[in-house]
């Protein structure tokens, strides 16, 4: 079946196997940031936008992304070039296996925290980040960067 999509803001029509999940066919037509960690929910890793919203694409069937907007790290990493530096100044990133599902999560928080719509506060902000998994960091340089990059105290 096919499916017409726009991708970081470009139109893309791709030819996809019904039982395909979106993770796959990101992949597969070139959009690589898209990692696949676990396969099964748990990791984050495959974090895109879903019409604005975050959503985990191997738990996601491309059948249903037909008519929908998505974003991807690709789309967004000139505009979250601030954060990669504070990243890279709390020596936060190691393998960088994880980094382009925060990076989608954190672009969609601080486009929340900015319109008031989430609290700017370290709570929330860890609570929204529960399901993107790190094996390397311990977490704490990277929270250090993404409290900087919010400006949550
Ligand atoms: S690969 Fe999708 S949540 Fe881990
Ligand atoms: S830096 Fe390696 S998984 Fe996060």
């Amino acid at each position: 079946m096919k499916i017409r999509v726009k991708i970081n803001g470009q139109d893309r029509s791709f030819e996809i196997d019904p039982s395909e999940y979106l993770l796959d066919t990101l992949r597969k037509n070139g959009y690589m940031s898209v990692k696949r960690g676990c396969d099964t929910g748990s990791c984050g890793a495959c974090t895109v936008l879903l019409d604005g919203r975050p959503v985990i694409s191997c738990s996601v069937l491309s059948a249903s992304v037909d008519g929908h907007e998505i974003t991807t790290a690709e789309g967004i990493a000139n505009q979250m070039k601030e954060y990669m530096h504070a990243l890279a100044s709390e020596g936060a990133d190691q393998c960088g296996f994880c980094q382009p599902g925060l990076l989608v999560m954190i672009y969609y928080l601080k486009k929340m925290i900015d319109k008031g719509l989430i609290e700017r506060d370290k709570e929330t902000v860890r609570r929204y980040l529960i399901g993107n998994l790190c094996r390397c960091s311990g977490y704490l340089p990277q929270e250090r960067a993404i409290f900087r990059f919010l400006g949550v105290d």
